[in-house]
């Protein structure tokens, strides 16, 4: 495919896009170049609405015959707490709606916080052993949060280096409430990969489409790397992929 624009920032590639096709499409390409290279690898997984456009690339591509996900073990950033794995908005729900109905993930091989968890912080532990005993972590799908949050590590004064219990901050219940039939209905917690957690995977493809997305993209690529925006740890990071549509681009573009 043709890039609209593609900017080199030393460990971080980012790639603007035009239009939220070709956004899923180039997204889909970095996924299935780290997939060719390790078929049996593991890779985690996002949710919200930012990666929709790239999981309905792959199903594209699973149903024209060149995408086999059959291989690989499935993880996913964080999901809700409490909440029931048959809620619709959970995130368990969304990625067998999204995704994984869609195409050949062994369902054997798919693992997600448990949000029906007796013990929410025995359930953290769980997870964090079983990514970490991964050999290999070939790649994290990431969006981000307005407040610059990945997965939900909200701004605080130390990177969560491990899967952990979290308050959600009014700021995301609000943003997030759109899912919901109402504000009350969004859980105020979450358990969620660490920012170490998430640091482990040997690649890093984040997508951020929209114009609520411009200033904190800019302030994750190229601000100072600090908790209080989660995103920013991924400066640290040795192989990060940034796909982003011109209105998620703008302050950025601005800032270089
Ligand atoms: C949620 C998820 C994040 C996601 C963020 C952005 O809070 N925990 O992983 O990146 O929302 O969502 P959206 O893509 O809908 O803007």
């Amino acid at each position: 495919m043709t890039t609209a624009q593609r900017i080199d920032l030393n460990n971080i590639t980012v790639y603007v896009e035009e239009g939220l096709d070709a956004v899923g499409e180039r997204a889909a390409e970095v996924f299935c170049a780290a997939l060719d290279e390790a078929p049996t690898a593991s890779f985690g997984f996002a949710t919200g609405s930012t990666p929709v456009c790239m999981y309905q690339d792959l199903i594209k591509r699973y149903n024209a015959g060149t995408l086999d996900m059959s291989g690989i073990k499935a993880f996913n950033l964080d999901e809700y707490y409490p909440i029931q794995k048959t809620n619709d908005q959970s995130y368990e729900y969304f990625m067998s709606t999204e995704l994984f109905n869609h195409v050949n993930v062994d369902p054997a091989n798919r693992d997600i916080p448990n949000g029906e968890a007796a013990d929410p912080e025995a359930e953290c532990a769980r997870y964090e052993a079983a990514v970490r005993a991964t050999d290999n972590y070939k790649l994290q799908i990431l969006g981000i949060g307005e407040n610059g949050h990945i997965g939900f590590n909200e701004p605080t004064d130390t990177f969560p280096a491990k899967t952990n219990h979290v308050d959600l901050t009014a700021s995301t219940i609000e943003a997030n409430a759109r899912f919901f039939d109402s504000i009350d209905d969004v859980p105020t917690q979450a358990l969620t990969m660490g920012v170490g957690t998430i640091m482990q995977a040997e690649k890093i493809l984040l997508i951020a489409t929209g114009p609520k997305k411009s200033q904190i993209i800019a302030d994750c690529l190229v601000g100072g790397i600090t908790p209080h925006v989660a995103g920013s740890a991924l400066q640290l990071h040795r192989d990060v992929t940034v796909v982003l549509d011109a209105d998620a681009a703008q302050e950025l573009l601005a800032r270089l």
